[in-house]
């Protein structure tokens, strides 16, 4: 995959190959696919986010978080913020019939880009140490592992690395 841009769009196998498209995940989408949200969200380990937390206000969240849309239904979502200087994913997932068709990667490779356009120096996401399948995948997109922070990693890549990563 190359050129990973907003209006980004591509096919789903999943409901009768669907047509997909990348959309900005502002304040409104995530009122209006809240349900939605919380059900990929539940694949997450940890804790589930509550309304209040996907609502909560963060630096450049509303301009950096994008989620993947079929037929008007979430398949995914990526929220980000900026943090000192870096991109921040505050959590990334993928509706679990929809895993590896890429769809993560194109959400990872258009905040990678947005990213980019706001000069952060890193893009930086924190993983549970037993999240095997994410730590394969941020790994694969390019993340390193940088630090131990109690039970998870903290993983860090060059946003450009991660944008233009085939
Ligand atoms: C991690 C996650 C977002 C990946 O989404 P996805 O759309 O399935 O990922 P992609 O299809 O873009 O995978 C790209 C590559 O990552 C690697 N990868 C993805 N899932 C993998 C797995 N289960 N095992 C090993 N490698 C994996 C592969 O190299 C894959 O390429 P390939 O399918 O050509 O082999 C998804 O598994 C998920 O939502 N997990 C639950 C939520 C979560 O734990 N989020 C992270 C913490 S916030």
């Amino acid at each position: 995959m190359t050129g990973i841009s907003e209006g980004t769009a591509g096919t789903s196998r999943r409901a009768a190959d669907a047509p997909w498209t990348v959309e900005p995940l502002t304040r409104d989408a995530v009122t209006r696919h809240l349900e939605a949200l919380r059900r990929i969200d539940a694949a997450v380990i940890g804790v589930p986010w509550h309304a209040e937390q996907w609502q909560l206000d963060l630096p450049a969240k509303w301009e950096l978080s994008r989620m993947v849309v079929a037929n008007g239904i979430p398949l995914g979502f990526l929220v980000a913020s900026s943090r000192d200087g870096a991109v921040h994913c505050h959590r990334i997932a993928v509706a679990a019939d929809a895993y590896r068709q890429g769809l993560g990667t194109v959400l990872l490779r258009t905040v990678a880009a947005l990213a980019v356009a706001r000069g952060a120096e890193a893009f930086t996401v924190k993983v549970h140490r037993t999240n095997a399948r994410s730590l394969a995948f941020l790994q694969h997109a390019g993340f390193t592992i940088a630090r131990h922070d109690g039970d998870n990693f903290l993983l860090t890549a060059l946003p450009d690395r991660v944008a233009r990563r085939s």
